[in-house]
């Protein structure tokens, strides 16, 4: 079955049981689904993702029930990718029921639509259902339901939370319940162990549905959700590889037209640097095509990295001519039918792409030369230098070092990172003349930002926290989670918190620290997605020490150098931004 088929197929099956086609949406999210959602992530991470508002409660225009293809990137995985399964960019496949079906007929159709539709050998399917454990009882339902349809006892296993449970392991705020996923023995004949969720040489993870019914709260205490929903996922990919008995997902159709072109320009093929560059190259085109150029932040920068490890590995494959604007005719060619914007964004595609490999090739020549000279492991200064004068971006110094043994030292590239960005901003202010005294407003108003957060958990709990932010000359709009509206004493007493802390004229401190140490010291604010292991944070305080900061931060900054920059700081309104979100609207004056 080709790819246009599967697709197809799964469409035509949940519209046949009354769901709405919907299209997929951007791979970057919507404002409003970043409002809505409890943490913010960078792109579409899943089907679900843009559905969130409607998963909360709001109401859907087509109804309860619906069903799509979604785009999907997720760059956890992005050292894995190289290997037959991982993939940053993929597709995947859900249908949802929006406080509509249940447990019983999700499973059902799961099952029927597999070995129906999809002629998958029943005797090949194991699933998994949730265990129990102190926050949810044993999911009864979906084992019986699974009985019921014919999957015998030894084929059902039960996992705690970290295996059945989404978003895995429920650490975070926000829509959750437990889920059932299915998995297909792909060796039958084979001795090793029957555990799904250990035995992934045996055992391909294939369809996951879950059963959304709680709302986790910021203090980890579970309320039922206002509707209870319904979330499959398919991952495209991994049901080809099913489908067309394919070794890895490199050789389904939806790669195997861009293997063959990269195949055919090389004489030095290797498996894990052709996969790295079909993988990254796809994820590049859909990235661009939905407005993404490559830059040093956040989006920007997955796509920068996503695009120079590509030409890296088409170097370690010798493949040295121009070939990232032609890669992408390809990729555009395999989805042109599916998703037609690609094609309306060809130009566009390849002008961003032979831009940044202008930008990286000569560069990186010189770089890896420079690299082989380092003797030992490579100290900060000499990652820094790779860095500043050839573009390689840390990961890329790292991945190179893994693979000759070296190791890094992250922590003093951090520092000299830093210095060199304090030394360009400082420079920066003083070609604006004498401006640089008085800091940038909209630094103001970020630290400002800052303060007001800490100031309404002091006052209203530490179930607030941010869902969104944004920033004029004129006025700072926060929203944050909170169930009620607030009082006129609530709004006085946060702005005098955040004045005393003004009038204090606290220092604001910048530091890299390790993503689990940050948490530790209870570093709050919005998930940055990230590569390394370190993350910033800004904090508010008499002290150096972040510990025991008035305001710890995640956060890019910019912001004020102290508290006392800031000024008057007035709330001006205070409304509803959607269910159990509020939002305040607030002015500084100096
Ligand atoms: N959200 C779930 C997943 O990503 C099911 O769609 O696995």
């Amino acid at each position: 079955m080709t790819s246009v088929e599967l697709r197809q197929k799964y469409l035509k099956f949940f519209q046949g049981r009354d769901h709405k086609i919907i299209p997929s949406a951007s791979l970057i999210p919507s404002e409003e689904v970043e409002l809505a959602g409890t943490e913010r992530v960078l792109f579409t991470t899943a089907g679900m993702h843009p559905l969130i508002p409607y998963l909360m409660g709001k109401s859907h225009s087509e109804g309860t029930r619906l069903v799509n293809v979604q785009k999907c990137l997720r760059t956890d995985d992005i050292d894995e990718v190289g290997d037959a399964v991982h993939n940053t960019f993929f597709e995947m496949l859900g249908n949802w029921s929006l406080g509509d079906y249940w447990k019983e007929e999700a499973i059902t159709w799961s099952y029927e639509f597999m070995v129906n539709e999809l002629k998958l050998d029943s005797k090949r399917i194991y699933v998994s259902v949730f265990a129990g454990d102190n926050d949810a009882p044993f999911d009864q339902q979906s084992y019986d339901t699974w009985i019921k349809v014919g999957i015998p006892e030894d084929h059902i296993f039960k996992y705690g939370k970290e295996d059945n449970w989404w978003p895995t392991g429920g650490e975070k705020p926000g829509p959750q319940g437990p889920d059932t996923e299915m998995f297909y023995d792909l060796d039958p004949r084979s001795k090793s162990p029957i555990d799904p969720s250990a035995n992934s040489q045996r055992f391909v993870e294939i369809w996951n549905d879950v059963f959304m019914e709680y709302e986790r709260q910021a203090d980890g205490s579970y309320t039922p959700l206002k509707q209870r929903n319904v979330d499959t996922g398919m991952g495209l990919e991994r049901m080809l590889t099913v489908l067309q008995k394919a070794p890895s997902i490199y050789e389904t159709d939806v790669f195997l037209p861009l293997m063959k072109k990269i195949e055919d320009m090389t004489d030095f093929f290797s498996d894990s640097s052709a996969r790295i560059v079909a993988d990254h190259i796809r994820a590049a085109v859909f990235l661009i095509s939905d407005g993404v150029s490559p830059s040093n932040v956040e989006r920007g920068y997955i796509l920068r990295r996503l695009i120079r490890r590509t030409i890296r590995h088409a170097s370690l494959l010798k493949i040295d001519q121009n070939f990232l604007s032609e890669f992408s005719k390809v990729v555009i060619k395999t989805y042109e039918n599916i998703y037609p914007d690609l094609v309306e964004h060809q130009q566009l595609i390849s002008t961003e792409l032979q831009k940044e490999e202008q930008k990286f090739k000569n560069a990186l020549a010189q770089g890896l030369k420079n690299f082989e000279k380092i003797s030992g492991n490579i100290s900060g200064q000499q990652a820094f230098d790779l860095y500043q004068n050839f573009g390689f971006p840390i990961e890329l110094t790292a991945e190179l070092a893994k693979e000759k043994n070296k190791k890094v030292d992250l922590n003093d590239f951090e520092k000299l990172l830093k210095v060199h960005q304090n030394l360009s901003k400082s420079q920066s202010q003083k070609t604006k003349g004498g401006l640089a005294v008085q800091s940038d407003i909209a630094a103001r108003y970020h630290t400002a930002t800052h303060l007001m957060h800490q100031a309404l958990r002091d006052e209203l709990g530490s179930h607030v926290h941010q869902t969104g932010s944004h920033i004029t000359n004129e006025r700072l709009r926060f929203d944050f989670s909170h169930d009620a509206k607030l009082t006129d004493q609530q709004i006085q007493k946060v702005e005098k918190i955040v004045n005393e802390k003004i009038k204090k004229n606290l220092p604001v401190h910048k530091k890299s620290l390790p993503k689990e140490i940050a948490d530790e010291i209870g570093a709050i604010g919005l998930f940055r997605e990230k590569y390394g292991d370190l993350v910033n944070i800004y904090y508010i305080g008499e002290s150096d020490d972040p510990k025991i900061a008035y305001s710890k931060e995640f956060c890019g900054g910019p912001h004020a150098k102290s508290t006392g920059e800031i000024g008057d700081f007035k709330i001006i309104k205070e409304e509803s931004a959607g269910s159990g979100i509020r939002r305040i609207y607030a002015t500084i004056k100096s």
